[in-house]
């Protein structure tokens, strides 16, 4: 595997599979690598000849009161999987490098962004798209690699390449779990024992939920999920539940076609989320 810091030294690289006409699967994350990581890059490998993968912490998609400081980082442990897990390139640059100026243009998130992650995250999809622009255009890749935990983040991503002909493929990863059913997640080392052992409750109560959503109406479906999570009090707010057309995330209008269920959690240092994808997916 190489280990790559520098734009020159990723272009070349890219250059040169492009010249053997070598397809390239790309898995862009911000690293503490989990097995959810992994089955991106899993999908990745069985469907090119080659993987690349970014770990950047992206200072662009966190508000002024989130997480950027203290996302986990552990590039020792990261390398280490990458490497094992089959990565080609693992490509981690720095802030410098990915963002060496302010942006003469800006990229804005206007559609399937007024709900969810996008209402209550100011400015996190601008973020999000404007490093995907950035390393899109770096990687070249045929196959981005994306899972399925981030819905909102896949329907927006894929709005964006339709937009401007980005000549790639998304392809969703559905979510990897723990034996318990919660979502992996860089996130979950910071959840407290008690929020560790009541977690699972948001997976279970969203599985419970699909198989009795066929004719419900959206505000019991709703309202016996909330039941179901309050039953467990270690968490401080749901910060949403909702359900929305997807990948539209209009309201809910034609319950033949696809339905998301999402929802986040806030734990006392840790906001967690998970979704539902009803019919379709
Ligand atoms: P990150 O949170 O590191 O996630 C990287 C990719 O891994 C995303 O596509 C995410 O959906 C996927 N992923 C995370 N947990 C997963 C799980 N349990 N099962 C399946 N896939 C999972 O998402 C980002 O980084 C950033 O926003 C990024 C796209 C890299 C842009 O900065």
């Amino acid at each position: 595997m190489k280990i790559i810091r520098e734009i020159e030294a990723l272009q070349a690289a890219v250059r040169s599979y492009k010249k053997q006409q070598q397809t390239i699967g790309f898995v862009p994350t911000m690293g503490f690598l989990h097995e959810g990581h992994m089955a991106l890059v899993k999908a990745a490998h069985m469907e090119n000849d080659v993987v690349v993968m970014s770990i950047f912490v992206n200072p662009t998609q966190f508000g002024p009161n989130e997480d950027f400081e203290s996302y986990p980082r552990d590039e020792a442990r990261d390398t280490v999987r990458a490497e094992q897990n089959g990565v080609d390139i693992l490509f981690m640059p720095s802030v410098e490098t990915m963002y060496p100026e302010s942006l003469t243009a800006t990229i804005h998130a206007q559609k399937r962004v007024s709900v969810l992650d996008g209402a209550t995250r100011e400015g996190h999809f601008d973020g999000v798209l404007t490093v995907l622009g950035k390393l899109f255009h770096l990687v070249q890749p045929d196959n981005a690699y994306f899972g399925q935990k981030d819905a909102q983040q896949v329907a927006v991503v894929q709005g964006f390449v339709a937009d401007y002909f980005f000549p790639l493929k998304i392809c969703v990863v559905p979510t990897v779990r723990e034996q318990d059913g919660l979502a992996k997640s860089s996130r979950n080392v910071y959840l407290t024992e008690q929020e560790r052992k009541e977690a699972p409750v948001i997976h279970a109560a969203l599985r419970k939920a699909r198989e009795e959503v066929k004719g419900q109406d959206k505000a019991s479906v709703l309202a016996n999920i909330r039941a179901a999570i309050d039953q467990k009090n270690s968490y401080e707010k749901i910060v949403y539940l909702d359900m929305y057309q997807y990948p539209s995330f209009e309201p809910v209008e034609d319950w033949e076609k696809p339905i998301i269920i999402a929802i986040c959690v806030q734990y006392s240092k840790a906001r967690l989320i998970d979704n539902e994808i009803i019919g379709g997916a």
